[in-house]
């Protein structure tokens, strides 16, 4: 069901992999809400993921860019306006890979190559999305950039390596930014921390669909699906929210402010 929420606003979106992708959702409801959309993904996973049936779908045009790269950048938000025809209204960060998990290197033995390539692609990529859109006037005011995150960034989740330390310098990008941002050009800059969600990423965790369950199990309202976070991103980029900024939202069930579940208590009965 369509609301136009989002009915004349321009996007970018990141990270539309599969369908199961967090942005893949995102995509389809920002469209379903009547916004133009311009996807984009790095060149190599237009290679072996499925962003051309999305495209198609939604009638969207793709943009590669691998988001470390300046230049591919400036490239893609150019371009992004001169398809669309006007500035952008919201952008999403939904980008993530760690090269130490990937390659199963335990968090007391970490390579710190692969680290500087992890904290890159996952958030200091983030800042380079920003400030590109910064320097090229890019964005509308009372637009909205959104980037997604987990909660590792302030609790210990020891799967989770060195993505804990990626997480918490993207969560403070955004409010770094997002001071500059609303100050200057009246955008609201924040995160959203999701719950576990089947995803390439996500089940790339180990111990993943066990985790899955036991943040299942102490969420009074269940995990959060990525479906559902698609609808909040909804309300993010929506003219609902233009005083929300700086923020680290937390969309998990209400996850993040338990201790303990009957649930989870109960699953320890002798
Ligand atoms: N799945 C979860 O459990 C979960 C929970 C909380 C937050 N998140 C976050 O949600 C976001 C989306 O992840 P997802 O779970 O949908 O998984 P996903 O694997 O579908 O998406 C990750 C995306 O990052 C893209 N990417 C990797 N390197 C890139 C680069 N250099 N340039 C541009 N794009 C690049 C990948 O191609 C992929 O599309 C990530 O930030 C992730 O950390 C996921």
């Amino acid at each position: 069901m369509s609301n136009n929420l989002l009915k004349g606003k321009r996007g970018v979106i990141f990270g539309a992999l599969d369908n199961k992708s967090i942005a893949w959702k995102v995509a389809e409801k920002c469209h379903e809400e009547g916004a133009s959309i311009v996807l984009t993904n790095a060149p190599v996973a237009m290679r072996f993921g499925h962003i051309n049936t999305l495209a198609e779908k939604i009638g969207a045009e793709i943009i590669p860019a691998d988001a470390t790269n300046l230049d591919e950048l400036e490239n893609l938000f150019s371009g992004a306006q001169e398809i669309m025809g006007g500035k952008l209204d919201f952008v999403l960060h939904s980008i993530g890979m760690s090269v130490n998990v990937r390659k199963k290197k335990p968090y007391n033995d970490l390579n710190y190559d692969w680290m500087m390539k992890s904290l890159d692609v996952s958030a200091i990529s983030f800042h380079k999305v920003m400030q590109t859109l910064w320097k090229l006037d890019a964005i509308n005011d009372w637009g909205s950039i959104l980037a997604l995150t987990y909660m590792a960034a302030q609790r210990t989740f020891p799967e989770y390596s060195e993505m804990a330390e990626a997480k918490s310098m993207l969560e403070s990008f955004a409010r770094s930014f997002g001071y500059h941002f609303g100050r200057e050009k009246k955008v609201r800059v924040n995160t959203i921390s999701q719950s576990p969600t089947p995803t390439t990423a996500g089940s790339g965790v180990k111990g993943f669909s066990e985790f899955f369950s036991f943040a299942d199990k102490m969420s009074p309202l269940g995990n959060a699906t990525a479906d559902e976070c698609a609808d909040y991103c909804v309300m993010m980029f929506s003219d609902f929210t233009k005083k929300v900024t700086m923020q680290n939202l937390f969309h998990d069930g209400g996850f993040s402010n338990m201790g303990l579940s009957h649930a989870v208590l109960d699953s320890f009965e002798k």
